[in-house]
């Protein structure tokens, strides 16, 4: 079998999850994106070539992220004995461990690389399935697979996401600090209870967040990418982080939040008032006040998530 039938190339998007009040359940893919090359194989071995971030760390073996999602594919397919290995070769543009999703990336890249081989056995809901049963919550996984801006509930392991694209044109300003933040370690600080108080807090955030963004109100974002239920205690992990926000605000963001489990924190702009340039860097500022080395990316949100190049 020739390797060029059995190969794809595909682009698959940073994600951002939580977008403050939507804690483990809203999401948003981002124009900033990760290349694969992707071969299966007939022969067991596994090969990657990774460039760009992370490359030291990403296994090389039949231990990457990538070759066991795209196994789960092969194996739920029954070609288990047809395709035995992989070749691998990675651009790698999303941070890791900063929340920006690189291995969401990694696995809805493997799933969605296998299922484009094997000619589509299943649909982008099923990989969403297959993709939650490996990280764990939908948050980054969704928007990943389906693009846009994402809202997903769990119910006995079974995932719904709903995605739109906002009626605002919004700039995502993410200012990305030399440090990695282990999620582990970010849930880890977190209390298990939270106050009814809270509970309402961030309900209503987060109910006002996705309205304001499918209607187009651009007056209600004010306060609605608030959050009391994770960032006050993850505040501790990443220095500056409530000086930041403040700056990014009085910069002209419409909202900010802490990006997944953080370290990035993500401004929210309007694209039409032109301010991005100007809250990235007083982001990047404020956090070298605070002895934290931060880099700004400005990106847009992506429309179509994980795709073939
Ligand atoms: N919702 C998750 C968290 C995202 O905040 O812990 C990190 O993967």
């Amino acid at each position: 079998m020739s390797e060029e039938k059995n190969s794809v190339k595909i682009l698959v998007p940073a994600t951002s999850a939580n977008c403050g009040p939507g804690f483990d359940c809203l999401g948003l893919a981002t124009t900033l994106c990760n290349e694969l090359d992707f071969t299966l194989l007939e022969k067991k071995e596994v090969t990657a070539e990774v460039e760009g971030e992370g490359a030291e760390d990403i296994p090389h073996d039949g231990e990457n992220l990538i070759w066991k999602s795209a196994e789960t594919v092969i194996k739920r397919a029954g070609r288990s004995e047809e395709f035995k290995g992989a070749k691998i070769r990675m651009k790698n543009r999303i941070p890791v461990s900063r929340g920006l999703g690189s291995s969401s990336a990694a696995i809805v890249a493997g799933l969605f690389a296998a299922n484009e081989i094997l000619k589509r056995p299943f649909d982008k809901n099923k990989l969403l399935e297959f993709a939650c049963e490996i990280e764990g919550h939908p948050d980054n996984v969704a928007p990943a697979i389906l693009g846009g801006f994402t809202v997903s509930t769990m119910e006995k392991g079974k995932v719904q996401s709903f995605s739109f694209m906002p009626k605002i044109n919004l700039k995502l300003v993410v200012a990305v600090p030399d440090f990695q933040l282990s999620t582990s370690k970010a849930r880890a600080v977190l209390p298990e209870n939270v106050s009814r108080r809270d509970a309402i807090f961030n309900i209503s955030r987060a109910a006002m967040l996705v309205a304001a963004l499918l209607e187009g109100r651009e007056d209600f974002l004010k306060t609605a990418f608030d959050d009391a239920i994770h960032q006050p205690y993850r505040a501790k992990l990443v220095p500056g982080m409530e000086e930041v926000f403040s700056a990014a605000k009085n910069a002209g963001a419409s909202g900010v939040a802490l990006s997944g489990a953080g370290s990035c924190l993500i401004a929210f702009a309007l694209e039409k008032n032109h301010l991005e340039n100007q809250i990235a860097s007083t982001m990047v500022e404020t956090f070298r006040k605070h002895e934290v080395n931060a880099r700004a990316l400005i990106l847009d949100i992506d429309k179509t998530g994980v795709k073939t190049a």
